[in-house]
């Protein structure tokens, strides 16, 4: 074998034992993290907790705002690559399109850990977990809630999440699945308000006008529900009277529109991941087994539960 072959043979096998990363090179963990975006409260105290957590982790985060746009995430996701990150985490903005980069996330031996939201893939080694919520879970609570507190005809609006996102989806067939039972309860209209307040009060001003008679709202998360209600006012209505309104998340502005009477359920989705995200990456950059799946505990929130909570609601 020739010098100048066995080098180059020596570099790719230095570069491959080193994991694609530069923890082993410098005992620091660096992580790349490709946020949705800033579309909600939730995902404001997501990023907060993400951030937090990292610095007291001693993790060094390189973060990016993706601007609920997925060729944004995807190239972040190939920027971190190219810099040899030890770990990449991201929550996708929709569930399908990731194989292509996850594989090359995979061939660089950069570990992924999905965080928040799921992606639809048969490959399950594209990632070693996924840290969040159970959304079907969350659309069942809501609608659990309506079946024990409606009477007699029931006609729902639903303001959906961000079209192809996990939440999205998964809310509204876990909140399906129970009123299925319950011929009464009819969802009349449904429509994306992409997880935005401007969004929730667009699409509820239209529902206004298209749906003479409308008796509850659900809302994938609390900001659409918010801008729901500024609808509603606008309308001549009282919301959480008139019209029942029924949201997920839980923080801080929507405890308070439920506490005040305007919103009257709340299934509550944790966004003070980071704690765990950072153990987890630990773990696997250290080549530790770590659980497929790490689900997040929630509760719900009614009325009278929001007023003893609110005091002391960190997000
Ligand atoms: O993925 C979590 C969801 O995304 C939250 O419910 C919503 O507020 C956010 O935008």
């Amino acid at each position: 074998m020739t010098t100048a072959l066995t080098a180059v043979l020596l570099t790719a096998l230095t570069a491959c034992g080193s994991g694609g990363g530069n923890a082993a090179d410098d005992g620091k963990i660096t992580m790349g993290f490709a946020q949705v975006g800033a579309e909600s409260g939730w995902r404001t105290a997501n990023t907060k907790s993400v951030q937090e957590s990292a610095k007291s982790a001693g993790i060094e985060l390189k973060f990016s705002d993706a601007q609920q746009k997925q060729e944004n995430q995807i190239k972040a996701i190939r920027s971190y690559i190219q810099q040899k990150v030890d770990v990449i985490a991201f929550s996708p903005v929709v569930e399908t399109g990731w194989d292509t980069v996850l594989l090359e996330a995979k061939r660089a031996k950069i570990p992924v850990i999905l965080t928040d939201r799921a992606i639809d893939s048969d490959d399950t080694s594209l990632y070693e977990t996924f840290l969040g919520s159970d959304f079907i879970d969350e659309g069942k609570k809501a609608a659990q809630w309506l079946v024990e507190n409606s009477s007699g005809p029931t006609n729902v609006v639903e303001l959906q999440g961000t079209t192809g996102a996990a939440p999205a989806i998964d809310r509204k067939e876990g909140f399906e699945d129970v009123i299925r039972s319950k011929p009464d309860i009819r969802i009349v209209a449904s429509q994306t308000g992409d997880f935005t307040r401007s969004g929730g009060k667009q699409v509820m001003e239209a529902f206004l006008k298209s749906q003479p008679d409308i008796d509850v709202v659900y809302a994938h998360n609390d900001d659409m529900g918010l801008g729901a209600i500024e609808a509603i006012k606008a309308a001549g209505k009282k919301p959480g009277v008139d019209i029942k309104i029924i949201t997920v998340d839980a923080v801080k502005d929507g405890m308070t529109a439920l506490a005040g009477g305007e919103i009257n359920f709340i299934v509550e989705c944790n966004p003070l991941l980071g704690p765990q995200l950072m153990d987890l990456a630990k773990k696997v950059v250290d080549g530790e087994e770590v659980p497929e799946r790490v689900v997040t505990e929630e509760t719900t929130f009614t009325q009278d539960q929001a007023k003893t909570a609110l005091p002391d609601r960190k997000y």
